[in-house]
């Protein structure tokens, strides 16, 4: 039990959330669509990050989708703001507390795969973490021995795969940022089996897992990779890439959360 689950329970109510949802890179705008919302700013809530990344509001709205009550955090904070992989351990730990089972982790990514063009969706159904970074570092127990076999919940990849037939399946590669890859860096991924790249999601993952929770993410291409077009890569591009995926990414999240009902 967090102390951050505890203020939000006294104003949203005892009654268990489903599903947690950690919204990427301009993708926050579920955040507005949840019936019988309550939202409360990161900075109100005890322990947790302040996201200074644009493109990232920094709430935890916990309401109805889809008739599921779920936990949504729009803006997450990054590795690369202040160099703590560990800094989503409190929202998890307080989605974990507020009863949720399940995460649904969503990010924009570049894309290694030609048929993967911007605006296409990824299942992640593995990764590749070669950062030398890892959440649990100092965590005292034998309880950091998490397995990442099936990290991500093979029965929640078949209900996203449901949601949308055309939705594409790959490794996500994670990169600290905030930098983009290098084009040499990009061709190294490709041969180590990365689909995509991205700067977040990895250590989000390590800590569900070592809290219990199962985990499903998503990625939102919203570029190829650095290398792959000639054209340099930027921030104004993830934003406005992500903008156009919405209605794609909504209609896959809004059935991925339906089938929890
Ligand atoms: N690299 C890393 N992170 C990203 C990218 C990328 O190409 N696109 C969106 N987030």
């Amino acid at each position: 039990m967090t102390e951050a689950a505890d203020k939000i329970r006294a104003s949203a109510g005892d009654a268990p959330v489903r599903l947690g949802l950690v919204l990427g890179s301009g993708l926050g705008a579920l955040a507005s669509e949840l019936d019988r919302a309550h939202a409360f700013p990161f900075e109100d809530l005890p322990g947790f990050p302040v996201s200074g990344v644009s493109g990232h509001a920094g709430a935890v709205v916990v309401g109805e989708l889809e008739g599921v009550r779920v936990a949504l955090l729009s803006g997450r904070a990054h590795y690369y703001e202040d160099g703590d992989a560990g800094v989503m351990r409190t929202p998890l730990e307080t989605i974990r507390a507020l009863g949720a089972e399940a995460v649904l982790l969503t990010n924009s990514a570049g894309s290694l795969r030609d048929e993967m063009p911007p605006g296409a969706l990824m299942s992640i159904c593995d990764h590749i973490n070669w950062s030398g970074l890892n959440p649990l570092i100092g965590e005292a127990t034998d309880d950091r021995f998490v397995s990442l076999v099936d990290a991500y919940a093979p029965h929640l990849r078949a209900r996203l795969k449901a949601a949308d037939p055309e939705l594409n399946e790959g490794v996500y590669a994670w990169f600290s940022g905030p930098s983009f890859e290098t084009p040499a860096e990009i061709r190294a991924a490709r041969i180590l089996g990365a689909d995509a790249v991205g700067m977040s999601t990895v250590p989000e993952t390590i800590l569900a897992r070592f809290l219990g929770l199962e985990v499903a993410a998503v990625s939102v291409v919203t570029n190829y990779a650095a290398g792959m077009t000639g054209q340099p890569l930027s921030h104004a591009e993830t934003k406005s890439e992500a903008a156009k995926a919405l209605t794609r990414f909504r209609a896959l999240v809004r059935a991925f959360v339906r089938s929890f009902a």
